[in-house]
């Protein structure tokens, strides 16, 4: 494969495509599950029927024009490279960001290569005595990631490619309200959107992941919990009441001094959290809760987001 030429037919830099090269190498990629069993994975996988129905019409099957020989090496090489850092926790790009327009191969790329993974990931969650149960509650965040993606007009994907390879390497679990990276010595909390984060709900995942991860990861020792997150933001508190979820989420952790996150705008993550949009203007943005006339209000008085950090003990 002559990578420049590769890269320019992909409408992407070449740097991105020998990155792919360099981590995948010519390792073991893994085959898409048979067609004729992608309805019932893809149930399990809780994508919703309109997404399902893409997925299914730009299927890369053997032959199908969709699939140019470029769009053919990206797959197989996007796989071969998060399969060779399964059991991996560290945020992986599977490849580099496709311009979607051009059609269903280009826009579902890296949802073909997860559904690769499943039976890699399912099979390294065996290993660790994970219940399947577990498994399919974890891997279901693409069915709900490519909802948001829907609703966000395709604004939100670019994040959501790297967030993925967490889950397909084993790097991640949803256990009850929270999803719970493996990490070095901290266990890093995600808040997926699925109604409201009680303090009770929040309790009992904390716990089930106090019980999780010494039994199945017996090799890792946790000490804390940490969280980096727009929901950590001490600002929410001139605004939302003392007892709001988010305020009592927020008790739990001691913070981290601040420092602008590299890479990350942080206004821009609480418009795509509060209202998943990333572009509509201000005054035209829903002021319908408590926390969207704040996040308006904050914005127009020429004041930012912060992105925290914190943590508590394990
Ligand atoms: C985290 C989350 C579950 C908290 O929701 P919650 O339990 O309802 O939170 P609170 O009780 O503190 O809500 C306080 C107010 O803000 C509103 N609110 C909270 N999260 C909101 C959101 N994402 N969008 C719009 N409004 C929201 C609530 O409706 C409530 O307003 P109201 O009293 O006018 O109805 C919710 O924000 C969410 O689903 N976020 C998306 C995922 C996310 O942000 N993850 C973290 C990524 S770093």
């Amino acid at each position: 494969m002559d990578l420049g030429a590769a890269a320019a037919r992909l409408g992407v830099a070449v740097g991105d495509v020998e990155r792919v090269q360099r981590l995948a190498g010519d390792g073991p990629s893994a085959p898409l599950p048979d067609k004729a069993r992608a309805g019932v994975i893809l149930e399990r996988l809780a994508v919703r029927p309109e997404d399902a129905d893409e997925i299914r019409a730009g299927w890369p099957d053997a032959g199908s024009p969709l699939w140019t020989p470029e769009l053919r090496w990206l797959l197989d090489r996007s796989i071969a490279l998060v399969r060779a850092d399964l059991g991996g926790f560290e945020w992986l790009a599977p490849g580099p960001e496709l311009p979607r327009e051009r059609g269903p191969a280009w826009q579902h790329l890296y949802s073909y290569a997860y559904l690769a993974l499943v039976d890699v990931v399912l099979d390294f969650h065996r290993e660790h005595g994970i219940t399947e149960d577990v498994s399919w509650t974890t891997l279901a965040d693409l069915g709900r990631n490519l909802a948001v993606d829907r609703r966000m007009n395709r604004e939100g994907w670019p994040v959501m490619q790297a967030w993925l390879t967490l889950h397909a390497r084993g790097g991640l679990y949803e256990l009850g309200r929270l999803q719970h990276q493996r990490g070095g010595g901290a266990i890093s909390l995600h808040i997926p959107e699925a109604g409201p984060l009680t303090p009770a709900a929040v309790t009992a995942s904390l716990d089930e992941a106090r019980v999780f991860f010494p039994r199945h990861f017996p090799d890792e020792h946790y000490t804390t919990f940490s969280c980096g997150s727009w929901l950590l933001d001490p600002q929410l508190r001139e605004y939302l009441p003392d007892d709001s979820n988010i305020i009592r989420f927020q008790r739990r952790f001691e913070l981290e001094p601040y420092e602008q996150p590299e890479g990350l705008d942080p206004d821009v993550e609480v418009l795509r959290f509060g209202f998943r949009s990333l572009t509509t203007p201000l005054d035209q943005l829903p002021r319908q809760t408590a926390l969207q006339r704040a996040i308006i209000d904050h914005l127009r008085a020429g004041r930012h987001w912060q992105w925290r950090r914190g943590s508590f003990a394990f």
